[in-house]
């Protein structure tokens, strides 16, 4: 079996993490993003550390995008075997504004990226009898308030999630869900810089309601996300993972 990893979103943050630790573990890596200047640089990253890894640009949202780049990774990668949907945007406001346009962008990029990748990769792992899907969810798939639309979307992948695990586990593939508390990134930077306050002082409330009373790292999510890839995980399928500092339900 070739060891394939697809990241998503993997230009930066959670999904470079990601990234970095799968190769890590002995995967090829094929860096998605949107931005490819930012996957090739970071596909140089790994490469410059001696890893296997290319950048490829797709919109995880866009149908035809996401089957190019799949035909682009078969041809200079070959076949898939793990897939990691993390591609991932906020466009946060109150439920009286929040324009049409932010909801379909949040639910594009979230779920319908993740079920097209999911549905353009799965015959890979299909074929090889074996295979790994990881989904990206959030604490906020419990509801959070102003994210109407990611909140729904995180919800949705964990519906999404069990549903692959309930299909493809006779494949000898198995889908689980990550869904992270706080965890420092550009995306968390973004939320400081639109509510007006200091990334910092949003960084140490976090913290403070942390059972462990820190923030995450990518680290900690990358940490996870090896578990369900494991070899010897494979008997673990349907699952969401809360790795935010504490119990959350
Ligand atoms: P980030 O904003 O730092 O990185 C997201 C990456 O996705 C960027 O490289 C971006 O270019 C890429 N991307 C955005 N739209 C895309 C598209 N249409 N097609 C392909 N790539 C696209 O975000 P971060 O923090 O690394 O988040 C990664 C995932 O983890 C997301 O799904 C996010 O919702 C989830 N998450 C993050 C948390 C956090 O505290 N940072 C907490 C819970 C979940």
């Amino acid at each position: 079996m070739q060891k394939l990893a697809v990241v998503t979103g993997a230009a930066r943050g959670i999904g470079f993490g990601v990234a970095s630790r799968l190769a890590a573990d002995g995967f090829s890596i094929a860096i998605l993003d949107v931005d490819v200047d930012a996957a090739h640089s970071a596909a140089k990253t790994l490469a410059d550390q001696g890893f296997t890894a290319q950048g490829f640009q797709v919109d995880v949202a866009d149908e035809e995008s996401v089957l190019q780049c799949c035909v682009e990774i078969k041809s200079s990668l070959g076949q898939v075997s793990v897939l990691v949907n993390n591609a991932g945007v906020l466009r946060d406001n109150s439920l009286r504004n929040m324009s049409v346009s932010d909801w379909d962008l949040v639910m594009s990029v979230h779920l319908r990226g993740a079920f097209l990748l999911s549905r353009a990769l799965q015959q890979d792992m299909v074929s090889a009898g074996w295979g790994r899907i990881v989904n990206l969810s959030s604490t906020s798939a419990t509801g959070n308030r102003g994210q109407a639309n990611y909140s729904a979307a995180k919800a949705g992948i964990q519906g999404f999630t069990k549903t692959l695990a309930l299909e493809l586990g006779k494949f000898g593939i198995t889908a689980n869900a990550v869904a992270p508390g706080f965890i420092e990134t550009d995306m968390t930077k973004a939320t400081a810089e639109r509510m007006g306050i200091d990334f910092e002082d949003l960084r140490k409330s976090a913290a403070d309601i942390a059972a462990v009373k820190r923030t995450g790292l990518p680290e900690d999510i990358a940490n996870a996300v090896s578990f369900f890839v494991d070899e010897r995980s494979g008997f673990v399928a349907g699952q969401v993972l809360y790795v935010a500092g504490g119990p959350h339900v």
